[in-house]
Order: C-alpha cells, then structure tokens, then sequence
C-alpha cells in the first residue's frame, strides 16, 4: 500500500511539473517588471533579443532571403526584425496572402532564430506607402492628411475611420494566421506601422482634423491627465499647467497657442499640434493593435523617427509619432500600445536613451547603427538602460556586419560574449547591481558609485580610427562601452570594449586602501563561466600611480576582485 501511495505521488508530481513546463512551453511571450526593468518573458523565462532588422523590401523574396537566415545565425543574432507589409497581405480587398509570413516563419525556424515582426501598413516613415493598391486609390473612402494650403498629402489622415477599420481588419487577419501556424512562438512581438507622423504640415488641416482640432479636447485624454496629474512628462506637465490645468476646452485653449522658436530646437514649437496629432496617430494605431491582440496577444509597440536638431518641430520631423514628449498622449490614447521605441541615428546615444527610459517606459531599441560603436552602445544600454533587445538597421546588407566570419565583426563578436552571460545580464537588470558605461570624445570620463565602491571609467585607445558609418548619414568616432555587474561585495564583472575601469573606496573606513585580489578574464559559455589567462602586472592597473582595476584592450570580460587594507 504504502508503495503504491509512493507510485501515485511520484505520478502527481510527474503530472504537475509536465503540466506546469507545458505551460511555460506554451506561454505567451509577454512583458514582465523586474525592479525598474521590463523583461519579455519568452517560454517562461527573461529573453534578451540580440538582434537586426532586414531591410524594407528584403523579405519580400523567398530566394533572396534564402542565404539571408543562416547568415544572421552565424553573425551569432538570436532575432531578426522583418516586415510584413499591408499590400501583400492583402492585394484584393478581404482576400488574404501570407505566403510572405509564412517564408519568414520557415526561414527563421530553420536558423533558429526568433522574429520581432513590423506591420508595414497604414504609414511608414511618415509616408502612406505600403497599403494596397485598393486603399492608395480610393482616397475618398480613405482620405489623405491635407496642408495649410490645402494640398492633399501622401500621408492617410489618422481622422479616416474606414482606413483604420481596414488595417485593422486585415492586421487582426494577420495575427489570427500567426496564432494558428506559429505554435512554437517564433514571432516574440510585433512592431505596429513604422515612424509614424506628418510631414511636410504641422498638423492634418483636413475638414475633419479642423473640426476635431477647434472642437473639444476629447474626454478620454482630459481624464488620463487629471489622473495622472503628478506623473506626467514634465514637458506635458508644463504647458497643462500654464494653461491653468483646464479640462475643458479646445486643443489651443487646453495646452496653448504654438510659436515658432528655430533657434532653440528642444523648445515646443507647435506643440499643441504634435499632441494633436499623437492623439490621434495612437487612438488610430491604438484600435489597430486592440484588434490584433484580440486575436493574438503578444507585446506589441511603436517605433519613433527622431526629433532632431535640423528638423525642430512638428513637420520636419513626423509630428505626432511616439516621441517621448508626447508619450503620454499615447499613453491615453493608445493603451493597448506596450511601449515606444527609438530608432537612433542620431549622434547623441545617451540623451535619447534617457528621454524614452522614463515614466516606466519598456526599453528596446529597433533601429540603430551597428559596428564597432554600435556594440559598445548596446553594452551601455543593457547596463545602463536595461534594454530588452538591440537592433541595427539593414544588417542583411553590407553597412552593419562585414563579410568575414563571425570572428572578425565586431557587433558579432558582442553578441557572442553577450549571449553565453544573458541570464546573468536579465538577472541583474533593474535591481541596481548592473550599470552602463559610454566613453567618448563627448564624454571622456564616468563615475559613479557601486556597493561599497566608486567605480572610473575612461576610453583605453586601440587606436581604431574614426570610421564614417556608411548608409546612415551619421559621423561615427570612437566610442568605447561597457556594463559592470556587481558579483559580491567585493567582485565585480565587466564586458568592456576599449575601457580603462578603476575602483576606489566609497568611503575610506577602518580600510582606506584596496589592491587588486584576482583578475581573471574568460567567458561565460551559457551561463557557466569558463576563466582564461589570470591578468596581472602590465595587463591590469595595479600600483598607485595608474590606479586599481581592468586594462581592457580590444573586447573582453574580465572578472575582478578587490581587498582592503590600511
Ligand atoms: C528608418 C526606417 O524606419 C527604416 O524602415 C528604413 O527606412 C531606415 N530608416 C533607412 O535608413
């Protein structure tokens, strides 16, 4: 008997570990807050997407992406970013084609490679270019945005409700098939539209958008600000406030008149237009993703085209778009929108990263430049900024990785490193006990304090020279990154790129002075560190005239642990 009770609980605990790994299995992936991190949550565990995005038009050919999939395998990516575009999925009103889907699900199941889907649909970099030929030309039914002058635009109006029930309608169809043929979760999230915002206009002057524009600021964000009145971006904020905190009126009477200032870019020209046309960019790209979760329910988010210092205000850059000054706008308008995400090709990393890492905003970055300097961004935005994922732009294509091996590229080589130490990466993110360093001509020293120390950091030249990074129209220099996690009370690991990293107390105490215990550089091959050469003498900085810490020439980890003396 006794045996038998044995046999029986040995079954129920058989039964409930399948059942609950099953259901880990057959999770979701979904948003998860770790401390002031948000981790996606993928087969039950935190997943950090190193990844690229394709270019536009590649995925569009089953025979040019065939050598295209296991490339990005070798270049050591575990995602890659691809398009589906609405005038594919569907050419002919109500009939659906997803041969396009369907080759990149195959292609990247058989390179083991996860996929962060784009729905290239109603806009794309402002632009109303991917929809069907059946949309573009029945602009009555779906109506354009319109100028100052009263020319229409190429940009579909985010007033047209037959344009956002149409993407919506055929977006849902497209997560509806995803459901049913991607059951081992290939597709982690998806990105809705891409860059979206007016241009060339600094609001929609349609019949329409005037009368939405002079009428009423609706309801729904009047009461999100009331409710998050001390919570708001302080941009926001601050026009809400000098108008008195009104909640009723039109938009120029609730956030003021727009000016124009060409001189100080990062003022609010037309910001009363760019919150109307957020308004209604989310609630239009906010119902098309309501409708798709409806039938697949994975994080789903919005990337920005950056306001940027030649391109002051709403107009010259898409106006409207998920910008972070308007991102509670969106926020009201468009809450089935998981977060917005910038793409950066613009000079200053660190500036970007702060204004999206704010309000409790998922951090991921989609679109970038990769090399050499884009490695050393991503490992101070996994330490500093706890991404979730990094995506260069056009990695299929010559301008992101070399042609050689895995070996010799240097984003390639990162994501290696980064890959066999992501679970202690995810572990440590937003708990405090990981941090990000970004050294360059712009910013030639960091510091600031780590347990019971203070951590320096500054460039260690490898004499690379600056490079022009082709295709992106940005001036790259050189730019060493790193991120620090904090092991023990004493031992610290840094994934460094071209660094100098000293340690000194935080406080002097009984132990005023410290030397190095141990350095060891190696590598973490899944999860499991494996030491290589023990550094001392001239590879560390070890006497008091260089200071106490890592010499880190070209990319490595290297582990440290310190002692105090007096
Ligand atoms: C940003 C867009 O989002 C991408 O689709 C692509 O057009 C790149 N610009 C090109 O640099």
């Amino acid at each position: 008997m006794k045996n038998i009770s044995k046999i029986f609980a040995g079954f129920l605990i058989f039964c409930l570990v399948s059942a609950s790994s099953a259901f880990g299995q057959n999770t979701l992936p979904y948003l998860k807050k770790q401390g002031d991190a948000t981790q996606l949550i993928v087969n039950g565990k935190p997943f950090l997407m190193l990844a690229g995005e394709l270019h536009n038009s590649s995925c569009s050919s089953l025979e040019y992406m065939a050598p295209i999939w296991p490339r990005m395998a070798a270049k050591n990516l575990n995602t890659v970013i691809a398009p589906a575009s609405w005038e594919l999925v569907e050419p002919t009103e109500g009939q659906y084609d997803f041969t396009m889907v369907d080759a990149i699900l195959d292609g990247a199941k058989k390179s083991n490679l996860k996929i962060v889907l784009i729905w290239f649909a109603s806009w794309k970099n402002g632009g109303s270019i991917y929809m069907p030929s059946w949309v573009k030309k029945d602009y009555k039914r779906f109506p354009r945005a319109v100028d100052q002058q009263g020319n229409p635009l190429e940009i579909l109006s985010t007033l047209g409700q037959e344009s956002m029930k149409a993407d919506a309608k055929a977006f849902a169809a497209l997560m509806r098939h995803i459901k049913e043929v991607d059951k081992d979760q290939t597709i982690l999230m998806v990105q809705v539209e891409n860059e979206v915002g007016i241009l060339n206009s600094v609001r929609d002057f349609s019949p329409a958008a005037n009368k939405a524009y002079f009428g009423q600021v609706p309801e729904d964000l009047i009461n999100y600000l009331t409710k998050n009145k001390t919570n708001l971006i302080p941009e926001l904020y601050e026009v809400w406030s000098k108008n008195g905190f009104k909640t009723k009126g039109n938009w120029e009477e609730v956030f003021g008149k727009s000016f124009v200032d060409v001189k100080n870019w990062k003022s609010y020209s037309f910001y009363t237009e760019e919150i109307f046309m957020a308004y209604h960019y989310a609630k239009y790209i906010g119902y098309v993703t309501a409708e798709g979760k409806k039938e697949y329910n994975i994080p789903m988010f919005c990337n920005a085209w950056l306001k940027q210092p030649d391109y002051p205000w709403t107009g010259r850059f898409p106006g409207g778009g998920p910008l972070p000054e308007v991102m509670d706008i969106w926020r009201a308008a468009g809450p089935a929108i998981d977060f917005l995400a910038p793409d950066i090709y613009y000079p200053d990393f660190r500036w970007v990263m702060e204004q999206f890492d704010r309000s409790g905003n998922p951090m991921f970055i989609p679109e970038t430049s990769g090399g050499a300097s884009g490695a050393s961004k991503m490992l101070y935005a996994l330490g500093e900024h706890n991404i979730m994922g990094f995506s260069p732009f056009g990695i299929d294509g010559s301008n992101q990785m070399s042609a050689g091996p895995a070996a010799s590229d240097p984003l390639a080589d990162t994501y290696a490193l980064v890959e066999g130490m992501s679970g202690l990466i995810l572990e440590h993110q937003g708990k405090g006990s990981i941090r990000g360093i970004l050294v360059d001509n712009e910013v030639p020293y960091q510091e600031f304090e780590m347990g019971d120390y203070i951590v320096m950091a500054d460039p260690m030249s490898s004499g690379r020279p600056a490079t022009a990074q082709q295709g992106q129209g940005m001036q790259q220099q050189n730019i060493s990154g790193g991120f620090i996690i904090q092991l023990g009370k004493d031992e610290y690991v840094v994934l460094g790129r071209d660094l100098n990293v000293r340690f000194k107390p935080k406080t002097p105490g009984d132990l005023p002075y410290i030397g190095i215990d141990a350095v060891d550089e190696g590598v973490y091959k899944n999860g499991e560190w494996v030491p290589g050469r023990r550094l001392n003498g001239d590879e560390t900085h070890c006497s008091t005239f260089s200071g106490t810490g890592l010499k880190m020439r070209g990319m490595s980890i290297q582990k440290i642990s310190l002692y105090r003396y007096k």
